[in-house]
This record gives structure tokens, sequence and C-alpha cells, in this order.
């Protein structure tokens, strides 16, 4: 399916999204958000063909600049309201992927942007990125996750200085206080989020999948709790046709065959 405002590609196992609109650094308008939510509806029906997904922007200069200013300027509250939710709705349709979301950060990474990336599951970063959350100077705050997902990140000191100051971090910082998992030049960030890729896509989807449910689902429950819920999906995994797979491999030294049931 062709998309207005984002391509969706697919090659042997690992999907790229890419956020399509550099003549405005891939600002997020409600189009856009839309068409991020039908891509990943394509995503979420095709596991057989996708097991990885990676999110990245179009274009040398951004991975996504914000939600699109141009668009906001005039809103009411009540627009305002319905395009934080069309956001969300897009963003947990990321996090509620049983495939492996990877953010490919090329460039400009702020507002709705590092509010994007923050809903994947990791961040490989372009040395060249910079990263922020300027709601503030523009008179408004995070409204697509970044006081939750941000702060789930990197803390609520760090998350609190972002947004107040709304100033850009670059890539070593954005490693240092855990945004950015992996730092790469420019020309091998593509390639190295493939990689990564590449080892996950080999193994069950079921596994990958439910360990990032449980990662997510349990992260803000109290320890016995979560420990319960890890107990509960690592037992389910049991009734699947790849840990049979997977342990019969291992026990005969060969390369296990997931097929994701
Ligand atoms: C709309 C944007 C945009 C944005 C850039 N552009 N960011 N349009 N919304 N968020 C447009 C510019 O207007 C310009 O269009 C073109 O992209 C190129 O940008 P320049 O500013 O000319 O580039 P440069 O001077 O290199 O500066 C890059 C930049 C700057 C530092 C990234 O563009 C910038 O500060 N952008 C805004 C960043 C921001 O505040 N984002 C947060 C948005 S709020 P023309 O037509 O002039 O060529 C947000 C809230 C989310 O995300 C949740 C709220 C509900």
């Amino acid at each position: 399916k062709d998309f207005e405002n984002v391509l969706l590609e697919a090659n042997d196992g690992i999907a790229t999204l890419t956020i399509n609109r550099p003549k405005s650094l891939n600002a997020l308008n409600s189009a856009t958000l839309t068409d991020i939510g039908d891509a990943l509806d394509v995503v979420k029906n095709n596991e057989d063909a996708i097991k990885v997904l990676i999110i990245t922007g179009s274009g040398e200069k951004a991975f996504v600049a914000g939600a699109d200013i141009s668009q906001m300027r005039d809103m009411n509250p009540i627009e305002a309201a319905e395009l934080s939710k069309l956001a969300h709705n897009s963003f947990g349709k990321i996090e509620n992927l049983k495939q492996f979301t990877i953010a490919a950060v090329n460039g400009y990474c702020l507002g709705g942007g590092l509010e994007l990336a923050s809903s994947c599951d990791m961040r490989i970063v372009s040395n060249k990125a910079k990263f922020g959350q300027p709601e503030v100077t523009l008179g408004i705050v995070p409204g697509f996750g970044g006081t939750q997902r941000l702060t789930r990140l990197v803390g609520r000191g760090k998350a609190k200085e972002m947004i107040a100051t709304g100033t850009m971090i670059n890539a070593d910082e954005a490693h240092r206080v855990g945004i950015a998992d992996e730092v790469a030049e420019p020309a091998e960030l593509i390639d190295k989020a493939t990689e990564i890729a590449t080892t996950i896509k080999r193994n069950g989807l079921i596994a990958v999948g439910m360990a990032k449910y449980v990662i997510d689902r349990a992260a803000d429950l109290p320890l016995d709790l979560a420990i319960d819920f890890e107990t509960q999906m690592w037992a389910q995994t049991f009734a699947t046709e790849d840990q049979t797979e997977g342990m019969t491999a291992f026990l005969e030294k060969r390369h296990a065959k997931f097929t994701g049931k």
C-alpha cells in the first residue's frame, strides 16, 4: 500500500517505516500520524513476512523535528486533544506490535519525534543526531507521551531538565542518559540497525513479542506482581512449537527453525 507521508518497505523479514516529509523535517501533522498508524496495521497484519521494524526519517537532516507547528498554531484545546490522541493511538500500536521496533535516528529528534523514538523498543542514533523536547519554547508541554516515556527512559531529573529548558542534547549525551542505546556514524546507521534486526529476527516472534510485552506491561508494577507476571508469560511460552523446536535444536546441535507458532 502507498502512503502519502510515510514509506513502508519490507526486505527479508525486516520492514522499514520512513517518515517522509523532508521539506518540513518530517514534522508530524495529523495526516502523517494517521499514515504511521495505518502502516503499523500493515506490519501487525504481516507477522509471517515482517519480524522486525526499523523506523527512520527521510533525508539527511531530521528523524522528526516534532509535531507540525504550522498545523498546531491555530488549534483549540479540543483539536489539540484530538491530535494528541491520534499520536497516542499510533505510538501505542508500536508498543503493542509483537515485532521488535528499532528507531534509527538519523538527525533532529525533537518534540513529537523524540516521543515517537521513545515509543520504540530501542534507539540507534547517528552521531549527528540532536534530541530535545522544545515544547515549552512554544508555550506548550509535550503531548505525545514525552512527560511519561522520556521520564521512564532517563528518570525524573533529566526529563524535567530537558523539558523545562527545551534545549537539545547531542548523541553522546543521549547515550549517556539512556535515550540512545547505540551511536553510529551517519553512513553506518541503517547497517547497524539492520545488523541488530537480523539477530533479533532469527529468534521466535512469539518469544520476542512476549519479552517486550512483559517488560513494558510490568514495568510500573510492584516487583512481586511484576515477577509473577513474568512467570505467567514464561509458562505460556511452553505452549508454543517454538519452545520445543528451540530446545530440540540446541540438544541436536543445530540452528532452530522458528515458525512463530
Ligand atoms: C513544522 C517545521 C518543523 C515543525 C521544521 N519545520 N520543524 N515545520 N513543524 N516542527 C520546517 C521549517 O519551518 C522549515 O520550513 C523547514 O522545516 C526547515 O527547517 P528550518 O528551521 O529552516 O531548518 P534549520 O534552520 O536547520 O533548523 C532546524 C530545527 C528547526 C532546529 C530543527 O527547524 C526547529 O527548531 N524546528 C522546530 C522544532 C520544534 O520546536 N519541535 C517541537 C514541535 S512541538 P520552510 O517552509 O521555512 O522551509 C511538538 C509537540 C508534540 O513536537 C506534542 C504536542 C501535542
